[in-house]
């Protein structure tokens, strides 16, 4: 069993589908703390009525990025925190955290990158510079983060075919779906196997689970 935090900027669809995915036992996980820089974010509404440990952590509360770093290194030692996952968290991750958790932080972008990511893509912005690009695919990235955005290796993608969408909120619907599969599924694939990363590549062995 693992101890995950989750760390979420918004409504927190993302965690509550973790959330359920590690109840249901399809995750060898525990969500040992459900972290935020925003405290109206609806994630933590969600994690209260679990009894999921809340913290929140602006980081303009703090004076630089590696005290503000330094504070969730505090957080993160006090749950006992192995394995990250930012499920829509808006905030870039300090170095100092990103060095602490080597290949052990992953993230969640509602696009295929390398397209349509990158600082200020996220969200709703995402969706409109899909739409506006006329692309008749985008999807769902899930991959590790590194110190840069939206740049880490990726661990899993989905296409999403978007033809027959008339507006970006259509768009984010049908991505959003998908987020909810593809998330769960790669968190699944990096806690049950091991795996490396070579380059821009991660390389998973997949380990024989005994059914027993
Ligand atoms: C999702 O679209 C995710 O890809 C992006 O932010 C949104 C979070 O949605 N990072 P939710 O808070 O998980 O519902």
């Amino acid at each position: 069993m693992v101890n995950i935090a989750v760390f979420a900027s918004g409504r927190g669809s993302n965690f509550q589908t973790i959330y359920h995915k590690t109840v249901a036992g399809y995750l060898p996980a525990k969500i040992a703390a459900l972290i935020s820089d925003n405290r109206a974010a609806g994630a933590i509404e969600f994690a209260r009525e679990q009894r999921i440990p809340v913290f929140v952590a602006p980081p303009g509360d703090f004076p630089s990025p590696e005290v503000f770093g330094g504070e969730l290194l505090r957080i993160l030692k006090l749950q006992a925190v192995e394995f990250i996952v930012l499920a829509g968290y808006l905030k870039k991750i300090p170095a100092n955290v990103v060095d602490a958790f080597p290949n052990r932080i992953l993230n969640i972008h509602p696009a295929l990158l390398p397209s349509f990511g990158g600082k200020g893509m996220y969200g709703m912005r995402v969706h409109q510079a899909v739409f506006d690009a006329g692309v008749k695919v985008s999807g769902v990235t899930v991959h590790l983060v590194n110190n840069e955005y939206d740049a880490g290796p990726i661990v899993l993608q989905r296409a999403v075919d978007i033809r027959e969408c008339r507006s970006p909120e259509e768009i984010a619907r049908k991505v959003l779906a998908q987020e909810h599969r593809a998330f769960p599924e790669a968190l699944k694939l990096l806690l049950e196997n091991e795996y490396r990363v070579e380059g821009r590549r991660v390389i998973i062995r997949k380990i024989k689970h005994d059914p027993h």
